[in-house]
């Protein structure tokens, strides 16, 4: 029995080693009653045959915006209207460049325009490239513009670096084209986070507070949700609102942060520290307003508790990621931490310089493991909260399979 071709499915790949893999995934769709066509760019070419993918796609492989054969069969308009779907995979930073800028040069690019069925991309590029502040602007066009994007995944690159940029593999390219559903990274999973300043008071008017906006840690707990964790957020006061399936639990002093973080932690997968913790507290706070008499006073201040080293010393104790601001000798610093308070992960960022950071809603990051790290450049705080949960996710399987 014959089985009923459920999508017809537009196959783009462009220039890029992982364009090997994109044979079999023809392979993996065709399997799922699918048809697949075929189109290639000239850079495409120089990796695998047209040949390769008409044998697997058993049709010719189209490659030419004005080839006089190809059109009179199915023209570039007529292969646009053909598709259920546009697949471009890999996806080489020079296509989402172009797509994003709407160059149509050649029989892809055209193709693209021409398009009204969705259109997925699975980027695949070396580390450094994926990084730069233009390819990330580029995708955000392109998300802007309603694309959907699959991956990429972090790891050993063909080139000998490591890092995001590896082609998601076609096995789960195929499980998001035919149910439509991307696999979440923190599904089932369950994370708190800290953030914002805490306001530690001296009398019932007045308080000692710091300038943190709590940007990131409200954007880590977007990201953790739209990678399908359920989040807590422990947040001092701060003037942000929480996405409506965050748990939000308020606070103002570094004790209470303590009290109602260390309660939770034993029963979450993940704590992030972002919140601006003071390190030290009036001892006694006023039951009445501070007079001004003398021409000179002080205040007696008190060192807090760790909340971060706390809950990394803990048990149960979850996956326990710290922030790290620092004004010189980022690395030594970051890294003394992450030994010190026997964290898993610190993402560390310069403050006091022109770069992002605490009241900016954009930030660069250095994040350091034991035996790793990984560089993210100045860039919006909700791209960097995406690309910082992913991280956590790939660090937690890591731990868990070693
Ligand atoms: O030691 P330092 O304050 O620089 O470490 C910063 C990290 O420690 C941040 O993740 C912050 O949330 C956390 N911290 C904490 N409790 C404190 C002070 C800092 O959890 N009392």
């Amino acid at each position: 029995m014959v089985s009923k071709i459920n999508k017809k499915i537009l196959l783009a790949v462009t220039g890029g080693i992982a364009a090997y893999k994109s044979a079999e995934l023809v392979r993996l769709l065709r399997k799922e009653n699918t048809e697949v066509r075929v189109v290639m760019t000239r850079a495409a070419q120089q990796f695998v045959t047209p040949l390769t993918f008409q044998a697997l796609s058993g049709h010719p492989v189209a490659t030419e915006l004005l080839d006089v054969s190809q059109e009179n069969a199915m023209g570039h308009i007529n292969l646009a209207r053909w598709a259920d779907m546009l697949v471009v995979a890999p996806a080489s930073a020079d296509i989402i460049a172009k797509f994003s800028h709407g160059i149509a040069d050649d029989l892809l690019t055209t193709l693209y325009l021409a398009s009204e069925c969705p259109v997925y991309i699975a980027p695949a590029m070396n580390q450094a490239m994926w990084n730069k502040v233009v390819t990330q602007e580029n995708l955000k066009r392109l998300e802007q513009h309603g694309i959907n994007i699959i991956g990429p995944e972090a790891g050993d690159q063909a080139c000998g670096e490591r890092g995001y940029g590896r082609m998601t593999e076609p096995v789960d390219i195929c499980a998001q084209l035919i149910t439509n559903k991307p696999t979440s990274l923190l599904q089932g999973k369950s994370v708190l986070i800290s953030a914002g300043p805490t306001r530690e008071p001296l009398d019932p008017v007045r308080y000692i507070t710091n300038r943190s906006s709590g940007k990131m840690g409200y954007a880590l707990a977007d990201a953790a949700i739209a990678e399908g964790a359920t989040v807590t957020l422990v947040s001092g006061p701060v003037s942000l609102v929480p996405h409506s399936e965050v748990s939000l639990v308020k606070v103002e002093t570094a004790v209470q942060m303590y009290d109602e973080v260390l309660q939770r932690s034993g029963f979450h997968d993940v704590y992030i520290g972002t919140a601006a913790v003071a390190d030290y507290s009036p001892g006694e706070i006023k039951q009445k307003k501070i007079k001004k008499h003398a021409e000179q006073t002080s205040i007696t201040l008190y060192k807090n508790k760790d909340i971060l080293g706390a809950v990394a010393s803990s048990t149960p104790r979850p996956f326990t990621v710290g922030f790290a601001a620092e004004t010189d000798d980022l690395e030594r610093y970051a890294r003394g931490k992450l030994e010190r308070k026997k964290l898993d992960m610190i993402a560390a960022n310069w403050v006091g310089k022109d770069v992002g950071g605490f009241e900016d809603d954009k930030n660069a990051l250095q994040v350091f493991w034991r035996n790793g790290q990984q560089t993210f450049e100045l860039m919006d705080k909700n791209e960097l909260a995406k690309k910082l949960i992913a991280l956590i996710a790939e660090r937690m399987d890591e731990k868990s399979t070693t």
